[in-house]
């Protein structure tokens, strides 16, 4: 308290003497103790206590042109800031005094249960820019918190390896990359690794231009192997290979009604919403934008997923309400991953679940199973929704680093 005193007594002081040179007022070590408001560099990976820890963590961690591949989107990345937006324009209603001390989180998959509604969402090459062992990485974590995973054909070191890592049956993701030998070849791996189901991603038949990572340099810019084989697929593929791996199907990447509807008539068991997180399409509608149509187009004959933008736990239970059965996380998996391998993303996960269970709790909702659209109000969008806005404690650190930057670059 003393202290504390005697520094308002000096601050006051020299206010009333003369003006101080903001440079001189933050000095080099208050503005460092300051850039650390969080106190990061002391919690281990599985201490986090916030999403935005992670957030700040991975922040600190990345370089640049890493991060900025991970976080950005294509083009102008509108459907990026559309996949926030249009979760923020959506508020939650809520019942108060009613009994939440027991809320029934748990949810199915293709006949899997799952502990709370969240699953890793496939993230290929990044992974392994980051942790040495991606994939294995993300199964355990994910099985770890009682929930699924999806890999993705480029997760490393192989998607035999992520499958042994856990007691439980994964999803496979797939992109095409080679002919129909290449794609037998890849099918049959699928199958003998003992996969639960194959999950072929429909919305990346071109690689949307990520112009962060073309103005970089980072070296993905046209993904990997030959991408003209992705581009010629169609419907009677999916049917075909649905036939070859004798598995349930995931189609990834449906945006649309009609094509929900042809999904299901060409077998999908489960339609999975997503515009790759605002990575492909520039000026699509937001994620949860078109999950209403294509829930109301499959009408109950497959099981529907949805990502883009849930950075939340309020986002999961938004995406629940207009018909998910699931929730799938990218950008904040690679955070997780990047923060803390994976430590950090089990945390994540732990903490999302907290998250969706605080919001039930506050809603008055004691299973998911009572989540639809009359949770759901429209509203005005605040402030500039952006893939960290979900973060507000990390907007605040870069602005502080910046302006440490600033600080430092300026002559003393
Ligand atoms: C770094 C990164 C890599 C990704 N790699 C893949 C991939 O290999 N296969 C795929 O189907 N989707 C991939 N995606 C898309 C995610 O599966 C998911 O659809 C998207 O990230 C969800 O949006 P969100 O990042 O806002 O959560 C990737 C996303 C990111 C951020």
């Amino acid at each position: 308290m003393a202290v504390a005193r005697k520094k308002k007594t000096v601050a006051r002081k020299s206010a009333v003497r003369k003006p101080v040179a903001a440079k001189k007022m933050f000095s080099v070590k208050t503005v460092k103790k300051s850039s650390n408001p969080l106190g990061l560099e002391k919690k281990a990976p599985g201490q986090f206590d916030t999403l935005q820890e992670i957030a700040l963590a991975a922040h600190r961690k990345l370089p640049a042109p890493v991060w900025d591949h991970l976080m950005g989107g294509a083009d102008s990345e509108m459907t990026l800031r559309r996949n926030r937006a249009s979760l923020d324009a959506l508020a939650l209603r809520q019942r108060v005094l009613v009994d939440v001390r027991k809320i029934d989180l748990g949810t199915t998959l293709l006949g899997q249960s799952l502990a709370f509604p969240v699953f890793p969402a496939p993230v290929g090459g990044f992974l392994s820019k980051v942790h040495e062992e991606g994939g294995p990485a993300v199964a355990r974590a994910a099985v770890s918190r009682g929930t699924t995973a999806f890999i993705a054909t480029a997760a490393k070191p192989s998607l035999e390896a992520a499958q042994a890592a856990v007691d439980r049956k994964l999803i496979f993701q797939l992109y095409v990359r080679g002919d129909r030998t290449w794609i037998e070849g890849i099918l049959d791996r699928v199958k003998a690794a003992g996969y639960a189901a194959l999950c072929v991603t429909v919305d990346r038949n071109y690689y949307g231009r990520r112009e962060r990572d073309i103005v970089s340099g980072l070296p993905v810019k046209e993904g990997f192997g030959d991408q003209t084989y992705q581009a010629s697929l169609n419907w009677k593929d999916l049917v075909w290979m649905k036939e070859r791996v004798g598995l349930p199907l995931i189609a990834k990447g449906i945006a649309t009604a009609e094509d929900a509807e042809l999904a299901v008539e060409h077998g999908a068991d489960v339609v999975y919403v997503s515009n790759h997180g605002g990575r492909q399409l520039d000026h699509a509608q937001g994620s949860i934008e078109v999950l209403a149509e294509v829930v109301k187009a499959v009408g109950g004959r497959a099981e529907v997923l949805a990502d883009g933008g849930v950075q939340r736990g309020t986002d999961v239970v938004k995406m629940l309400c207009l018909g998910a059965r699931a929730v799938g996380v990218g950008k904040l998996l690679g955070l997780a991953l990047s923060a803390g391998g994976e430590a950090g993303v089990a945390r994540m996960l732990e903490l999302m679940e907290l998250e969706v269970r605080t919001a039930l709790g506050l809603m008055g909702v004691t299973s998911i199973k009572q989540l639809g659209p009359q949770w759901l109000r429209e509203v005005p969008v605040l402030g500039t929704p952006s893939s960290v806005s979900a973060y507000p404690l990390l907007e605040e650190a870069v602005r502080r680093s910046a302006l440490q930057e600033d600080l430092l670059r300026s002559p003393r």
